[in-house]
């Protein structure tokens, strides 16, 4: 069992707080879907005839192809892989993109996930995100998704973002929750490098909240989405009806995957590599059937590292079988003589072989997290 990830890195415009790699020029649109065809092939081997549970549609703005390229890339994996029948197959979309025509063909052509990237429902706030869309358009978008027959919907929405009271934030969950979608992922807001929040938050124009008004912002999505039948099964992730994403948890599983077009990251156990974040590169190379990307071999150090990191962070936590089959006996002995303090504290449990983050132990996962590293 594998996945696919296709990194489309086209936007309309860059948002205020997104370092993704895109665009926001379509010129060579055509180009690249001809390029990621060509890439299809040329990694057919990748995953070793591992059938293919999962594809994903990410970016960028995935929404931004038309309903004839998603089909064009699909056919061109149905060729080169085997998909299984029963599979979950993801478009990443914004919502301005999502009018009727376009949810049917894309619906017909075999997407059943859509993930909505709505971040508010405050059209304030989405100004200041530099976001193309306003309310009205997101909660149409999702409506007529639902209209159409999908199933299986996530929005994506973004806290701790500046000036957001937790008003305002109760506002925006529960008009999520209203909407009946089976999928939220919230991030709380990072300040990456090279975007306009940066800028502003240097020149102190950013009112961005504390540590305790962020706490209290992922606090009240906890105890909101529990109380609705969400089950909290990744740090920014919550489900209703099962309905968790496969492919971000396959992800975290540590099940293989190909990642294709530029940065997309691929791993198959042994190995990570990245495709370069490039576009005029990456169409320059593929036609010439060389693939520009950088490797690495894992060391064992920072496969048990990933583990944690990935583990611990979903509702599953640490398996100690798995630390003893797949690792060094040393790395097993690590990690529990680091588990003592953080049961006593009720930071950790223990559910059979697994080691679990509490809900107190999630709120400072971070740190909790890193106390496990083997340096
Ligand atoms: C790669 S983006 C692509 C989704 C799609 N293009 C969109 O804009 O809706 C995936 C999600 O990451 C989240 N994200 C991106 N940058 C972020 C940041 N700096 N802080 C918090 N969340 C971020 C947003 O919620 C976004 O929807
Ligand atoms: S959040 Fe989405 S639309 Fe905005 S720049 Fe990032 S990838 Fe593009």
């Amino acid at each position: 069992m594998a996945g696919i990830y296709l990194h489309i890195p086209f936007c309309k415009q860059k948002c205020a707080y997104c370092d993704f790699y895109s665009i926001a020029n379509k010129t060579y649109l055509e180009d690249f879907v001809n390029a990621i065809c060509t890439e299809i092939k040329l990694q057919s081997e990748y995953l070793s005839s591992e059938k293919i549970q999962t594809i994903y549609f990410g970016g960028g703005t995935p929404s931004i192809l038309s309903s004839d390229h998603v089909e064009k890339i699909l056919e061109e994996i149905y060729k080169y892989f085997q998909v299984e029948q029963n599979n979950e197959i993801t478009l990443e979309a914004n919502p301005d993109d999502l009018n009727e025509k376009y949810l049917k063909s894309i619906f017909t052509i075999g997407v059943n996930r859509l993930s909505v990237g709505i971040q508010s429902f405050n059209d304030s706030d989405l100004q200041l995100m530099r976001r193309k869309h306003t309310v009205n358009q997101a909660i149409s978008s999702i409506v007529e998704a639902q209209k159409t027959g999908f199933k299986n919907i996530s929005v994506d929405l973004i806290y701790g973002l500046p000036d957001l009271s937790l008003k305002k934030w109760e506002e925006n969950i529960d008009q999520a929750i209203k909407l009946n979608i089976q999928h939220i992922s919230a991030y709380h807001l990072t300040i990456e490098p090279n975007t306009l929040f940066q800028k502003l938050q240097k020149n102190q124009k950013l009112n961005l909240p504390n540590e305790k008004e962020s706490l209290e912002q992922f606090q009240l999505l906890v105890e909101k989405t529990k109380e609705n039948g969400f089950l909290h099964y990744e740090i920014s992730n919550f489900a209703k009806d099962g309905s968790i994403s496969l492919h971000n948890t396959n992800y975290w599983m540590g099940v293989k995957y190909l990642g294709l077009g530029p940065s997309a990251h691929s791993y198959n156990l042994t190995s990570r590599q990245w495709n370069i974040s490039n576009l005029r590169a990456y169409l320059d190379s593929i036609p010439k059937g060389k693939i520009p990307l950088e490797k690495e071999i894992l060391e064992e150090k920072k496969k048990y590292n990933d583990y944690v990191i990935t583990s611990l962070r979903t509702m599953w936590g640490l398996n100690t079988k798995k630390l003893e089959k797949d690792f060094d006996k040393k790395y097993l002995r690590y990690f529990l003589s680091k588990t003592e303090n953080l049961l006593k504290e009720n930071l950790l449990r223990k559910s059979g072989n697994n080691f679990i983050l509490t809900e107190k132990g999630i709120f400072i996962s971070d740190n909790i997290i890193a106390s496990f590293f083997y340096e």
